[in-house]
């Protein structure tokens, strides 16, 4: 195995990433039971804890997987970097894998992110173009498109919203992760919609093996929204992976009901996830309220941490008590 010194101007890959240590610590995350969630006997609630990926989030599972396939199918090759639209995330992630594979990475992202991301994504060396936070996702996705239409041999462009290794990703191991540590038990699959990769892999495995499973998938409420990960997709552009189809249900959920739940995640479960988690969780709820039996479970997709500068986390005790008595209605309306 040859492993070049620092950040190369001239590319020098791993002979088989698989042996970078990073790479396979991803996956394999805890599914924490939230039972002062569960509203009667008969519902059980689960949830996989992805900030417990090295790279802090689900999207370790997408880039590690969109990464492989590059470099098998020499997309990504000496000389040549990985480029990207990304709101955070798979920017960390795609940042971590470069440095640990060796090769550069090229991100653009919305000027907005939170104060956290922009450091995590400065600290493994990627390279940053700011991209106009008015135009949010879409306006970071417009200005990768337009670099690597105009420097095609410079990057590879990795394109998570129409790579179907995103979801391919959740397919083979997220929704196994699901099976195994539920028994086969799992009756309700609830994910949030970013690119979708997460809901349409995870959902895709999980009906070819459990065909009576119930998908719920997860939007904001409004194009205008703070549910961090997350797309209207009514008025953003529509990821080339997404399948509306897949989903039996739709749900839309408010930023204020995903805020108060997140700080009674944190207060009563010890649990600090980010909004677009705590998103899942108001799908969770709303679904199994008129339910007599289920097995739930969603996903977390990173943690709190990453938010706690600009974050309704950092409201008082009291705050929390009203939250506990509001989300209860909220909730289930
Ligand atoms: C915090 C957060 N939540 C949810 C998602 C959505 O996941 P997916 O892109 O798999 O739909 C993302 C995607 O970047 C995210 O960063």
């Amino acid at each position: 195995m040859t492993l070049a010194a620092g950040r190369p101007s001239e590319t020098v890959l791993l002979a088989d990433p698989l042996e970078s240590s990073v790479l396979t610590c991803i996956g394999s995350t805890p599914l924490v039971r939230l039972r002062r969630f569960e509203p009667r006997a008969g519902i059980e609630i689960y949830a996989k804890l992805e900030s417990r990926n090295p790279g802090g989030s689900v999207k370790d599972r997408a880039a590690a997987r969109i990464i492989q396939d590059a470099l098998r199918s020499g997309g990504l090759r000496p000389g040549r970097g990985l480029l990207d639209a990304t709101s955070g995330n798979t920017g960390i992630a795609y940042a971590m894998l470069g440095a640990a594979l060796n090769f550069p990475v090229t991100l653009c992202v919305p000027s907005n992110v939170s104060q956290e991301r922009k450091q995590l994504l400065q600290a493994y060396g990627a390279e940053i173009v700011w991209t106009d936070p008015l135009e949010g996702s879409d306006g970071a996705i417009r200005r990768a498109r337009k670099l690597a239409a105009e420097e095609p041999t410079k990057y590879y462009y990795a394109d998570q919203y129409n790579n179907d290794a995103n979801w391919r990703a959740h397919y083979e191991t997220t929704a196994v992760e699901i099976l195994e540590q539920t028994g086969g038990r799992v009756t309700h699959f609830v994910a949030g919609l970013g690119t979708s990769g997460t809901f349409m892999g995870t959902g895709r495995r999980l009906k070819h093996e459990k065909p009576d499973v119930t998908l719920v998938s997860i939007q904001p409420d409004s194009a205008w929204h703070g549910l961090e990960g997350l797309k209207h997709m009514e008025t953003a552009i529509v990821p080339g992976i997404y399948d509306p189809a897949l989903a039996d249900v739709d749900l839309r959920v408010e930023t204020e009901a995903a805020s108060a739940i997140m700080r009674r995640l944190a207060r009563e479960e010890g649990i600090l996830v980010g909004m677009s988690g705590a998103a899942g969780l108001v799908g969770v709820l709303r679904t199994a309220a008129p339910l007599e039996r289920a097995v739930l479970v969603t996903v977390f997709p990173d943690g709190g941490e990453r938010y706690l500068s600009d974050s309704p986390l950092s409201r008082d005790a009291s705050a929390a008590r009203e939250d506990q008595a509001s989300t209860q209605e909220q909730v289930v309306s």
